[in-house]
């Protein structure tokens, strides 16, 4: 058997990781505050294992319970891998710096910041004894790496990211049996994200009419594709603890 958990699972990429891994021997948690009750049922068509669990990554305080819960349902005697995709993130606030709230801000760090480290540590804990493959990916942004008008907490948050993967990937190297840890840019994704750019105030978001022509001239990959893609690099033997890649360079 092997085990994923996938974060911010009910929609867009999360979801595309999902449908991308739905084959008998794949038993996967996928988490967020709503469920989707199509991916449900294409798990159920594919005879692969698929739970809900409802969490709102915001309330840092609900992750150790639940990865206990998930990982109190591997059985990691015979498993043969398990993985975890820190996906759910948000954009807003959107905006110039001093126009945002300490609670936008602090909202913000807890679930794209605090949440992927806090699951990769109680991931790499939990995991430590099991000698078989262990995977995180952080799905980052080219955002990480790029200043853009209106996105402190969104570029800092993701740049975070990429500097937490970089740390862990470097620790896991004196593991006896490493996690690879590293931190992969999706691509731009025809999803609720995408359009939320779109609709964006252009006072709050300069670059706004840059992404309604990456829309108009079809430049967004599907949720699906994106998916089977990002899906196919948690096998990748290349990839190595630490690494912080783009998905448009394979
Ligand atoms: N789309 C792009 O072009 C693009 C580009 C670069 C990077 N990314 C990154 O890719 C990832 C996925 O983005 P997406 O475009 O698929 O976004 P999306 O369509 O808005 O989906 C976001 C997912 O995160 C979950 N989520 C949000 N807040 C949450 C919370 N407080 N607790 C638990 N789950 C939460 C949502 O589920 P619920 O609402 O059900 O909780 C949803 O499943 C993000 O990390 C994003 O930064 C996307």
């Amino acid at each position: 058997m092997r085990y994923y958990i996938i974060t911010g699972a009910s929609r867009g990429i999360g979801a595309g990781i999902v449908r991308a891994l739905l084959q008998p021997g794949n038993m996967i948690f996928a988490l967020a505050r709503n469920e989707n009750p199509d991916l449900l049922k294409a798990a159920q068509a594919a005879g692969s294992e698929l739970s809900f669990h409802r969490v709102d990554l915001s309330e840092s305080a609900a992750i150790e319970p639940l990865l206990s819960e998930l990982f109190g349902r591997m059985d990691l005697q015979r498993a043969e891998g398990v993985y975890l995709v820190n996906n759910a993130g948000v954009l807003s606030p959107i905006g110039p710096l001093e126009t945002h709230s300490l609670e936008e801000d602090e909202f913000h760090l807890r679930v794209n910041l605090l949440a992927p480290m806090r699951l990769t540590a109680g991931f790499i804990g939990r995991s430590q004894k099991f000698q078989g493959r262990k995977v995180v990916a952080n799905i980052s942004s080219g955002a990480a790496q790029r200043a853009y008008f209106g996105w402190s907490s969104y570029c800092s948050g993701k740049a975070a990211v990429e500097m937490f993967t970089r740390v862990a990937g470097l620790e896991q190297q004196q593991a006896d049996w490493p996690v690879v840890v590293y931190a992969i840019a999706p691509g731009i994704v025809d999803t609720e994200m995408q359009d939320k750019i779109r609709r964006t105030d252009d006072t709050q978001f300069r670059d706004k009419p840059k992404f309604i022509r990456y829309h108009e001239k079809g430049y967004l990959a599907s949720p699906e594709d994106a998916g089977r893609a990002l899906a196919k690099t948690l096998d990748d033997p290349e990839i190595r603890t630490g690494d912080v890649l783009d998905i448009r360079d394979y």
